[in-house]
């Protein structure tokens, strides 16, 4: 049977990093407000008194240190809470399409090929700036590309997906190449005014380009299986969309960012992701012990430590484990592709890795790779 190559990668890293520092201090300036501003009720037992963050708890519990962030202005103003990003005309290209597009250049400069030899783009991320037309499409034009484009939502499984998709096409009709780009600004989404949650995302782009192996020059990665998973929960969940455009700010609109039951997700997932992930491979005929790195999702150390620890058999190196989740965050779908990206150059012809995503849906995706 045909099958398809992660023939390269590219990565955009936007230039504003924010330190767990930086934003406790922001989160405590509005806490302390909130709470001058609400004191007679806090006294009266009417409001709820606000509690502050802490950078040791974000790092102990997360892995997190630091994030990049499209727009830093408006997260350290403790008024604001949420990314200054001007509405761009629609002769601009768009934010995310940017992003996009940025990625994209650079992983078909590492290509090495002309764009003419790309017949499609997907758009897989966990948040479009729109609904229509495609963020896909617009990639698509600005690159100069000839054919189709798609976006595909998956959550922070988006990208896996998104190779398994790419995949397929390349199955049943390798004569082009596949671009998949995942732009993520999970800044947008995110509620910087929940102390649980205030931490945990960042804001980037990745791309991959897939392509047949026998159109496929002697580098890049042989996809030896995917395998994709969905269950529904209610536990990560959005509720913004078309329907409720209109939804009143402050306390009523906190369903239409992101929200989690952060500790029934790491219960939930680590072992549904485990168990996929053994199963997948033996499916394969691949021993998991032998897989010399792990792309993983990054959402959690501590949850990465534990998918890594049981998939292998043992306690994982830092050069098996891949994390880069302390100077990241949670990047939602590009997670396990920067990791990918930054931590694979130097492994061997003949090595086995794992990209493995999760996330809302719940969504898992599996994609084992052998180095040309
Ligand atoms: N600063 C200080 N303390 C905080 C805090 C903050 N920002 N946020 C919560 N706390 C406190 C809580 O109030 C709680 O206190 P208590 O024990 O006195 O009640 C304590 O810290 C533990 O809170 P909890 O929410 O249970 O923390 P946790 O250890 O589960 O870590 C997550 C929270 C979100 C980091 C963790 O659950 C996680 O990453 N889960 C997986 C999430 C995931 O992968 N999601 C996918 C998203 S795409």
């Amino acid at each position: 049977m045909r099958h398809a190559v992660i023939a390269a990668t590219g990565l955009y890293t936007p230039p504003n990093a924010l330190s767990n520092e930086e934003l406790v201090e922001t989160f405590n300036t509005y806490v302390a407000r909130f709470n001058a501003d609400h004191a007679e009720a806090i006294a009266a037992g009417e409001v709820t008194a606000l509690a502050p963050s802490s950078p040791e708890f974000i790092l102990k519990a997360s892995g997190i240190k630091s994030r990049f962030v499209m727009d830093k202005s408006g997260l350290i103003d403790p008024e604001v809470l949420r990314p200054a990003i001007p509405e761009r005309s629609n002769e601009e290209l768009s934010v995310l399409a940017e992003m996009a597009v940025t990625a994209a250049r650079q992983a078909i400069a590492r290509w090495g090929k002309p764009v003419s030899e790309i017949g499609a783009v997907l758009c897989a991320a966990s948040n479009m700036q729109r609904p229509y037309p495609a963020m896909a499409i617009e990639v698509q034009q600005a690159l100069g590309i000839e054919g189709f484009a798609f976006d595909m939502n998956v959550a922070c499984s988006s990208a896996t997906f998104g190779i398994k998709t790419a995949a397929d096409f390349i199955r049943s009709d390798p004569a082009k190449a596949i671009l998949m780009v995942n732009p993520e600004v999970c800044s947008g989404h995110l509620n910087f005014r929940d102390r649980d949650s205030h931490f945990i995302f960042g804001d980037v782009a990745t791309a991959v380009i897939v392509e047949g192996a026998e159109r496929a020059g002697p580098g890049g990665w042989d996809i030896l299986g995917t395998r994709l998973k969905t269950e529904f929960s209610n536990n990560i969940r959005n509720n913004f969309g078309f329907l409720n455009r209109a939804a009143p700010e402050g306390a009523n609109a906190r369903d239409k960012l992101f929200v989690q039951e952060g500790r029934k997700v790491f219960r939930e997932v680590t072992p549904m992701v485990s168990a996929m992930i053994a199963e997948h491979a033996s499916d394969l005929g691949i021993d998991p012990h032998g897989l010399k790195r792990l792309w993983l999702h990054q959402a959690n150390i501590n949850m990465n430590d534990m998918i890594a620890k049981k998939v292998l058999g043992r306690d994982p190196t830092p050069e098996e484990n891949v994390i880069i989740l302390d100077d990241y965050a949670n990047t939602s779908s590009a997670g396990s592709i920067i990791a990918f990206h930054l931590h694979s150059d130097d492994l061997a012809a003949g090595d086995l890795g794992l990209i493995c995503s999760f996330g809302a849906g719940y969504s898992a995706g599996t994609v084992f790779v052998k180095k040309r």
